[in-house]
């Protein structure tokens, strides 16, 4: 076929096929996805369509970097399981991206089944950017209808939940569809280039990992008299650790996934730590603890020692500090000292446009990318450190990945009763080391 013949030929095919036949590319033979490389390229003026799950800070955010991305999409379905979330949402998109804002009342969903919706509306991408209790749902429900994925962290908030996103992760790459983890560092030019030095040796080998997240207390709702308790907990969602995995697994999982990609994603054999909450903000703190400490021993004798606390007007610090045998490294101020000094001195970038332009750029290109397994490693790394601090014991990782503990309600419906209720003087009873067992 002429070059002028592959051309038309290219035009011919319609929208759906261009996608249908961008995602089989992953399992084909080099010689196809070299073709569909060439015709997703040609193609390039596709629209694509975004649905976003979950219309919260960071939903409405993802969106507008999704759009940022590739000036072909359009924001066509949006849903949440609050309609004043998805309602604000819905304003501020329109406000920052008014020609890619294609969101009509019909394909505005609420519920708990709103994602099912939502999927079903006809999208190709689709931003999950909920609490993260309901990552593996919805993830596994994107990939089997096909769907490109936007999966903000963390992926799950326990063993069952973290099986479930690598499973869906397989299927994905068996389809060809692409996942792009908000795990947003990995996308950052310094980080990157910092990360791969040190992979490279700049500091001789790794010795020790010291991650820090060591910041003010954060964000807590008081109930309101109309709310059911389902109701209060899912806007108070931060502080349950059922919904949020407490926030070691929420917030520090930033730092863990730094230590994680320098360990070469390989898991830890084990780990131990300690935690607890020591100030009392009442019950509105939830379940969840202030502060957690956790040592993880790697096979090569690496140990990452890991601290993140969210108490008010106390030092704060968030640092990757490493340590090798030819010098040390310091991550977010891309900085290598020892016997290979080095400074960055590229460009920040902006890492949530920049992985964004990653999945669209893999999605258009027919060579789709996969971030599933250290997404689900990364945040079973601070799942488990949430579990040998409540626990107060010793676990390995075969343990903790293989944990029965499904930490998913009965059913997801506001009337029903979460898996954690407040004691006679209205507290939530918290984990306590050494009694609370390991499941
Ligand atoms: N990568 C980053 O730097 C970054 C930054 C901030 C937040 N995040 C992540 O984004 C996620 C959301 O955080 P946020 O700060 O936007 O919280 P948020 O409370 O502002 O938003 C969450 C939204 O999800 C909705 N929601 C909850 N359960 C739902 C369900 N089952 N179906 C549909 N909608 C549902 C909520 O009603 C809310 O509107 C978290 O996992 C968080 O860790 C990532």
């Amino acid at each position: 076929m002429s070059n002028r013949d592959e051309s038309r030929a290219t035009t011919r095919s319609t929208r759906r096929n261009f996608l249908k036949t961008s995602t089989a590319a992953a399992g084909t033979a080099a010689l196809g996805s070299l073709a569909i490389g060439r015709s997703a390229h040609a193609q390039g003026s596709d629209i694509l369509k975004v649905g976003l799950v979950g219309c919260g800070g960071r939903g409405t955010g993802a969106a507008v970097n999704a759009l940022n991305a590739d000036k072909n999409a359009k924001l066509t379905a949006m849903a949440d399981v609050f309609e004043d979330r998805l309602k604000s949402s819905r304003e501020r998109i329109i406000k920052s991206k008014p020609d890619q804002m294609a969101v009509t009342d019909e394909n505005c969903f609420i519920g708990f089944d709103a994602y099912k919706k939502l999927i079903a509306s006809g999208v190709d991408v689709v931003v999950l950017a909920t609490t993260p209790q309901f990552r593996p749902i919805q993830l596994r429900a994107c990939v089997e209808a096909g769907k490109h994925v936007f999966c903000e962290k963390p992926v799950s908030v326990d063993g069952p939940g973290t099986r479930s996103v690598l499973e869906s992760a397989e299927l994905a790459k068996k389809k060809g569809l692409s996942i792009v983890s908000g795990l947003c560092w990995r996308y950052h030019p310094g980080v990157k280039e910092t990360i791969g030095r040190i992979l490279d040796g700049a500091i001789g080998d790794i010795v020790a990992i010291q991650e820090t997240y060591l910041t003010g207390a954060l964000w807590k709702r008081e109930r309101q008299p109309d709310q059911t308790e389902m109701q209060y907990q899912m806007r108070n969602w931060y502080n349950f650790h059922w919904l949020s995995g407490d926030f070691n697994v929420e917030q520090h999982i930033h730092s863990l996934d730094k230590a994680g990609w320098l360990m070469g994603d390989e898991p830890p054999v084990s780990a131990w730590g300690t935690g607890g909450r020591q100030v009392d903000a009442g019950p509105k703190h939830g379940d969840i603890y202030d502060h957690h400490a956790v040592c993880y021993e790697y096979a090569n004798g690496v140990r990452a020692y890991s601290y993140c606390r969210q108490q008010a007007g106390c030092w704060n610090n968030v640092t990757d500090v490493i340590l090798g045998t030819k010098g040390r490294a310091n991550v977010l101020k891309f900085q290598i000292d020892g016997e290979k000094e080095w400074r960055y001195k590229g460009k920040p970038g902006n890492m949530y446009d920049l992985e964004h332009e990653a999945l669209f750029a893999a999605i258009r290109g027919g060579k789709p990318i996969n971030n599933g397994v250290y997404m689900a490693r990364s945040t079973m790394l601070a799942v488990m450190g949430r579990m040998v601090d409540y626990t107060g014991q010793q676990l390995t990782w075969d343990q903790a990945i293989n944990s029965k503990e499904d930490l998913s309600p009965k059913s997801y419906s506001f009337d029903a009763e979460p898996p954690v209720m407040p004691g006679p003087d209205g507290r939530y009873p918290m984990a306590i080391p050494g009694v609370t067992k390991f499941v």
